[in-house]
């Protein structure tokens, strides 16, 4: 039997597409305010894709951008999963993405679970990855994206949905670490909550069906369109985020890792969907402010599966060797957590 292999993150990268929508613009759009959207949310400003802007364009550069930071090429990657949920076609934009770069060596899949959908990747890839050594005592590589374009099905007129997301695209490269381990990764879905925060189906039978009502027309076309109902949505979302941080600690202590307890967690990166939520997690945990990262909310909005790895790049040099665990949580419900040591020191 081999020893364990340190598996974390070696590079990380992102993309922000070029279209800035701050609320003065939505100001503009639906009966709302600057007020209540910082009162309620904390969002400031939000980016979405602008012309010539695509999900495929955000998903490749932020995977360069990774790519640069590992010093890897991308014919020396494995694995590549892609959380996504708004890439509504087939082939999977995982495919794309090994086209456009070149991946030849890869095998490539989208993965769809709500704003969770990067760390359910992460652990796929993790996964694989420790079985590729442990069973063959290979030493592989994964890259990991996570991106979403939340504009395409938010229906502009509804103010209760609207002002909350944004666009972008996160990526990380894994592999041997000699610094920074993933030490343990927990991810659960609640499928009894998938009524209060779904995308319309986008098949319909007929456009007279009962069914489509809620869609509405676009251009002429049929569009699916996210709805949620938010105050429901956020007391099972803060729950749900402390409970999963306990469990991916209990997970690592069940591994034989060193046992940790939650006060020993140094820094959390929740899944940035509104600052309140972050704050609630923060004070369940007993956390200070400085503890848990929240300006990915503040300056673009909830950007579903893209929002962790995109807070990645604002914290990828700092708190060498820190524990830090990554959160998330969104439709389905689909949930999960990370626990990991911060790279270096
Ligand atoms: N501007 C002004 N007023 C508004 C707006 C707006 N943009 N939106 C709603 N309101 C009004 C409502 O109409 C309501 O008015 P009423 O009292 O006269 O009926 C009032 O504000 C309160 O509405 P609530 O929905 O109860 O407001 P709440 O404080 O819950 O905030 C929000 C709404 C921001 C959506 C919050 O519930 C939330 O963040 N929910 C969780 C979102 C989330 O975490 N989603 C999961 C991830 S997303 C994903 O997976 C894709």
């Amino acid at each position: 039997m081999r020893d364990k292999l340190s598996i974390g993150y070696l590079g990380v990268g992102r993309y922000i597409p070029s279209v800035k929508l701050t609320n003065a613009h939505l100001e503009q759009m639906v009966d709302t305010s600057d007020e209540w959207i910082i009162q309620r949310t904390g969002i400031h400003t939000r980016f979405i894709l602008g012309p010539g802007e695509t999900m495929l364009m955000m998903a490749v550069e932020a995977a360069k951008a990774a790519l640069a930071k590992a010093g890897l090429e991308a014919e020396q990657i494995s694995y590549l999963q892609v959380g996504v949920n708004t890439h509504l076609r087939f082939p999977s934009l995982a495919t794309l993405i090994q086209h456009e770069l070149a991946m030849k060596n890869a095998s490539a899949a989208d993965i769809s679970a709500g704003c969770s959908a990067f760390i359910f990747a992460v652990e796929n890839i993790f996964n694989r990855l420790h079985t590729d050594w442990m069973l063959g005592g290979e030493k592989n590589y994964g890259l990991v994206i996570g991106v979403d374009a939340l504009s395409v099905v938010t229906d502009w007129t509804d103010r209760s949905t609207c002002v909350l997301f944004g666009d972008g695209a996160g990526a990380v490269v894994m592999g041997p670490v000699e610094s920074g381990p993933i030490l343990s990764i927990y991810t659960r879905t609640q499928g009894e909550f998938a009524d209060l925060l779904y995308l319309d189906p986008f098949l319909s039978p007929a456009l007279e069906d009962p069914e489509t009502v809620s869609m509405k027309h676009r251009n002429g076309s049929i569009y699916p369109f996210l709805r949620m109902e938010g105050r429901k949505v956020f007391a099972v979302a803060v729950r749900t985020m402390i409970s999963d941080i306990r469990s991916v600690i209990d997970k690592n202590n069940r591994l034989g890792n060193k046992p940790i307890e939650v006060g020993d967690v140094q820094y959390v990166i929740p899944h940035q969907a509104n600052l309140r939520i972050v704050s609630a997690v923060q004070e369940g945990l007993k956390l200070r402010e400085d503890q848990v990262y929240r300006d990915g909310v503040i300056n673009y909005g909830n950007t579903s599966a893209a929002s962790i790895p995109i807070g990645y790049v604002d914290e990828w040099d700092k708190r060498p060797g820190a524990l830090e665990v990554d959160v998330a949580f969104g439709s389905g419900f689909a949930s999960g957590a990370i626990l990991r040591r911060m790279r270096g020191g």
